[in-house]
């Protein structure tokens, strides 16, 4: 007779649905797929300008003519969408981010020539005033106070020349009050009725966003997003947030940071029947390529490690600086 400790009687062995590759295949609860991934780029003024940034290794400020083959080549892996971003040159930064809404500003003018020549791809644009303000804040400023509701009126002119230049989704990330629903209404009256609202609802006032914002010299001149972004202790006010942003007419909301925050993601997800998106910032993706570049970590296991615990906690969407060597990995 064996003894008991060396054949316990389980009825319930889960090892035996890990044992086999095919087995842990069939079983996996969640898959991260090409599809999911929203690729976040940088485009800066003039022609042939390839710029890396220091804090985002691999990860650089492309002129339009090269940021369109980085596009096709996004396209190529079968990503479907990219996040743009602007590089403004300083004398083109007012308060009131004026430039913003410029017909044939970097933006409107990146936007169409994506449109005409990579017209598959779903661009989306941001819609927030740090770029093009002097104050490097989401707003415009008065006696150091981020001015709501004046600013407000300036986004609803941005993103409807965004949707103008062609712009399939705007993507509000400025944490100003009522924003969706004045963007949602300004689209509405200039007959952008298809043009898509990505909120940026639950943004939190975070210290990950560092290298973004060394990629767009747009770091606040003074003081902090205190007053505009969250609180990284709450939760129940990114609920209120979403609630929100989902009344104001928001497509797809959206969780900011998101490794920090994926216990936001899954109330959410919970929340809501729209689809949540969340935002692998700068910081997350700066650490990873770090700890890789000393030999510290496997890089390419802890990238998809770490989306894939975004698929878990219920993110729909992710967008992240690894799109493409996600898209490499997974072909
Ligand atoms: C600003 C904006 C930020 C990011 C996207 N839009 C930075 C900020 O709020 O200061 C951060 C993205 C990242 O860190 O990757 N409207």
């Amino acid at each position: 007779m064996s003894s008991p400790t060396k054949h316990l009687s389980l009825f319930h062995r889960s090892r035996r649905l890990r044992r086999t590759a095919s087995l842990r295949r069939m079983v996996q609860e969640n898959q991260l797929s090409v599809n999911d991934l929203i690729y976040p780029v940088f485009v800066t003024e003039g022609e042939k300008q390839l710029e890396e940034i220091p804090s985002m290794p691999e990860i650089y400020r492309y002129s339009l003519d090269l940021l369109l083959k980085e596009i096709a080549d996004a396209a190529g892996l079968g990503i479907n969408a990219i996040a743009l971003f602007p590089l403004i040159p300083t004398e083109k930064k007012d308060n009131q981010g004026k430039e913003s809404y410029n017909r044939d500003g970097l933006v409107q003018r990146t936007v169409r020539a994506i449109k005409k020549e990579i017209p598959q791809i779903t661009v989306i644009t941001d819609v927030a005033l740090d770029p093009f303000s002097i104050y490097g804040h989401d707003g415009i400023v008065k006696d150091g106070k981020i001015l709501n509701d004046e600013t407000v009126e300036v986004l609803v002119k941005m993103a409807v020349s965004q949707a103008e230049a062609g712009a399939d989704m705007v993507a509000p990330s400025d944490m100003m009050d009522g924003r969706v629903g004045a963007i949602r209404k300004g689209l509405d009256a200039a007959g952008y009725f298809d043009t898509g609202i990505l909120a940026y609802s639950a943004k939190y006032a975070s210290a990950y966003y560092g290298p973004f914002r060394d990629a767009l010299e747009s770091a606040p001149q003074f003081g902090d997003k205190q007053t505009y972004q969250m609180n990284p202790a709450n939760s129940k006010e990114a609920m209120k947030e979403v609630a929100l942003d989902i009344a104001e007419g928001a497509d797809i909301v959206m969780v900011k940071p998101a490794l920090a925050y994926l216990d936001i993601i899954r109330r959410i997800k919970d929340y809501t029947n729209l689809p949540v998106a969340a935002y692998n910032v700068s910081g997350e993706y700066a650490m990873i390529k770090a700890a890789a570049t000393r030999g510290w970590i496997d890089e390419k296991k802890v990238i998809l490690e770490t989306l894939t615990s975004m698929k878990r906690a219920g993110a729909d969407l992710i967008l992240t600086y690894f799109a493409k060597q996600v898209a490499l990995i997974l072909k």
